[in-house]
């Protein structure tokens, strides 16, 4: 499905910020833009103060000059709200609009992103600004897209003031009905934190000792819902001027403070923002395109909004990308589901924190950089092979199962251990499927996993009845399972789940976790199979956590060899109705991981769709039922690819069969 049908096409542009030069740049930049063959230019992010540069001044007119321009140019506008940083005057006019921390402190007018989100006076302000920017130019012929302010929640998630603690006791009212309720499922019993009215109610402030969970996992809760009544605010205003114009707001992968699978179900794109350093770990990029295509339905394109053309600015070491980088960086956000490829920034700033981030154009101001010949270079590529991609399909027959909730209570303090990181285990099995190109979907807990064949829940720590329903569906229906430590301990309130770990799963399962047993740094056991299966045999080393437990109806699969715990079961397989519960009951090295997903890909017939050496990585999306596949290569030096048949590989515009030759970071899209 197109984005927008108006432009067809895989998107190319960036963020442009005009407010910061003289008009005659404005010329120069759509020359450039022309050059660089941008289709798309993102515009007034950050351009509130200019728009309204007093409460009762409001200019347009040079935001009216820079669209016209642009689609003179044929460059089409993403039209930004400005919200993520508000005037000077506003905080100046109303102080309360300035969030606070845990500890009582306000933040100052000094930067961006510095907002309350519950503050009636800041969210009067962004409707006014949001319902004038759609009245002006929702019929404008260039706009193809809404951005919804910048990055919701980046830099401080969370607001600690009393606006927000009366909007959280408002919030509590309708979740809970009453108090009692609210007692019982925050345990408030315990350190006598009981409420006997709801105004004794703050946010999770700054304690003497550890916070209540159930309150604090709440209050991320109700943080996340904060902002998404913001976006949902302006969205209703957008909608109401331009119905036929897609909204969306760009996310950040794995952020914590939100919990993105509710924001996927209200954008009508998903967009993010991709900065990985030089050097970075493919598989935990590609994660991140999977999770955000995933966000809404895991089938339908996304839009890479944000990455850098060359480097950031914000890093210890804000190091080069190097030569081809950014082009394989480009490559695998399409290969795996991206419709628009876009830089932060379009040209790099005169002043201020990011005047040294990288840009398409630099401070040097000419085309004849290597970064703006690299851009343009990619921006004719994308245009070869744009009628064949954009809108096409992914299908994935993997998932792995992602939760916010989750993840917030497994780290939240005092931890069992605190080496054990949500994300990372997430991305140990995610980085197993990755390494055998096969596919994967994101998808909540509560998910229908109809669709897939393999599931993998790693630390699912809070298991609901929903959640246990769709699972044991799942199973019974011929899924395999994968569930992994750490899982099903807690409710959605982050109460012990009674009557033995682990929990609402302890039949699907057939296990008793009786107890846990985190290692310090240095402990370590040792995983030893009893049922080889494929590559998977012999031992592995695993650690950070082991679960004791007992085997009731699942059969065991591999026993931990050392400690008091030796012969006890380590990796359990119970089969119920046409499918299989699989847990493993601690965190093995990588290798372990790779080669007990890689056994059950095979038996479940999940591949790569070419076969490759190591290092590269393999996609495919679907129009209708013809396939495009995506080879990039990771590696620095050149590989071959045997190819099964004749193809035509896109880029290039040449047939490729036999023997595919890629160089080192060399990419090839073949239909
Ligand atoms: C984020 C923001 C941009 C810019 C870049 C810098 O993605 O959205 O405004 O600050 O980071 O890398
Ligand atoms: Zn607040």
């Amino acid at each position: 499905m197109l984005v927008n049908p108006k432009l067809p096409t895989i998107w190319f542009g960036g963020d442009y910020n005009p407010e910061q030069w003289p008009e005659e740049v404005w010329t120069e930049d759509v020359r450039l833009m022309k050059l660089a063959g941008v289709s798309v230019a993102t515009v007034g992010v950050f351009s509130w103060a200019t728009l309204q540069p007093d409460p009762d001044t409001y200019r347009f007119e040079w935001l009216d000059r820079v669209l016209d321009l642009l689609r003179s140019g044929g460059v089409h506008t993403i039209l930004a709200t400005p919200t993520a940083s508000p005037p000077a005057w506003m905080a100046k006019r109303y102080p309360a609009m300035l969030p606070v921390d845990a500890a009582g402190a306000r933040f100052a007018h000094a930067s961006r992103r510095h907002y309350c989100p519950n503050s009636p006076d800041y969210r009067r302000h962004t409707r006014d600004i949001a319902e004038r920017l759609a009245a002006r130019y929702a019929a404008h012929p260039g706009l193809v897209l809404w951005h919804v302010d910048n990055e919701y929640g980046c830099h401080n998630a969370a607001c600690y003031c009393d606006q927000c603690a009366a909007a959280f006791r408002a919030w509590l009212r309708r979740r809970y009905g009453d108090l009692d309720q609210l007692n019982a499922a925050w345990a408030t019993a315990f350190w006598s934190q009981r409420y006997g009215d709801w105004s004794e109610i703050d946010p999770p402030r700054r304690s003497t000792a550890d916070n209540n969970p159930s309150h604090v996992l709440d209050y991320r809760r109700f943080t996340s819902d904060s902002y998404l009544e913001c976006f949902l605010e302006q969205k209703q205003i957008l909608r109401k001027h331009a119905p036929t114009v897609p909204i969306t707001t760009n996310m950040m992968g794995w952020f914590k403070g939100l919990d993105y699978f509710a924001w996927g179900r209200e954008v009508d794109v998903a967009s993010w923002d991709n900065y990985p350093g030089p050097f970075a770990d493919p598989a935990q990029v590609a994660a991140k395109h999977d999770l955000t295509r995933s966000l809404t339905g895991g089938v339908k394109p996304f839009l890479l909004m944000e990455q850098t053309p060359s480097q950031v600015n914000w890093s210890t070491h804000n190091t080069l990308l190097r030569p081809g980088e950014m082009r394989l960086l480009s490559y695998q956000a399409v290969a795996h589901g991206a419709d628009a490829v876009c830089y932060f920034q379009w040209r790099q700033g005169p002043g201020g924190s990011e005047k040294l981030h990288g840009a398409v154009v630099s401070h040097e101001g000419s085309e004849r950089t290597r970064t703006f010949g690299e851009v343009s270079e990619l921006g004719r590529e994308l245009r070869a092979i744009s009628e064949a991609v954009a809108g096409s399909e992914t299908r994935a027959r993997a998932a792995i199962v992602a939760d916010w909730p989750s993840w917030w209570a497994a780290e939240q303090l005092p931890t069992s251990t605190r080496d054990l990181s949500y994300v990372g285990e997430v991305q140990r099995y995610y980085s197993a499927l990755w390494r055998l190109n096969v596919q994967v979907d994101f998808v909540s807990p509560s998910a229908d996993l109809g669709r897939y064949d393999l599931a993998i829940a790693p630390t699912l720590r809070i298991v609901t009845p929903e959640t246990r329903d769709a699972l044991e569906r799942f199973v019974r229906g011929g899924g395999t399972l994968v569930l992994t430590c750490g899982s099903a301990l807690t409710d959605e309130t982050d109460r012990a789940l009674l009557g033995g770990f682990p929990g609402r799963l302890r039949d699907l399962f057939g296990i008793w976790v009786e107890e846990l047993d985190p290692l310090r740094p240095g402990m370590a056991n040792l995983v030893r199979v009893s049922t080889p299966r494929g590559d998977w045999q012999g031992e592995y080393s695993c650690g950070v956590w082991c679960d004791l437990l007992h085997l009731e109806g699942a059969a065991a699969l591999a026993t931990f060899a050392q400690d008091f715990y030796a012969g006890r079961p380590a990796v359990t397989e119970h089969r119920v109705g046409k499918g299989r519960a699989i847990y493993v009951a601690t965190i093995p090295e990588p290798q372990c991981v790779n080669d007990l997903v890689g056994a059950l890909c095979r038996e479940l017939g999940l591949e790569s769709p070419v076969p490759v050496p190591d290092g590269v990585e393999v996609t495919r999306r679907w129009q209708g039922d013809r396939p495009v596949t995506f080879v990039i290569n990771h590696n620095l030096f050149e590989v071959a690819v045997p190819l099964d048949g004749r193809y035509r590989e896109l880029i290039a515009g040449v047939e490729a069969t036999g023997s595919l030759m890629l160089p080192g970071r060399g990419v090839a899209v073949l239909a």
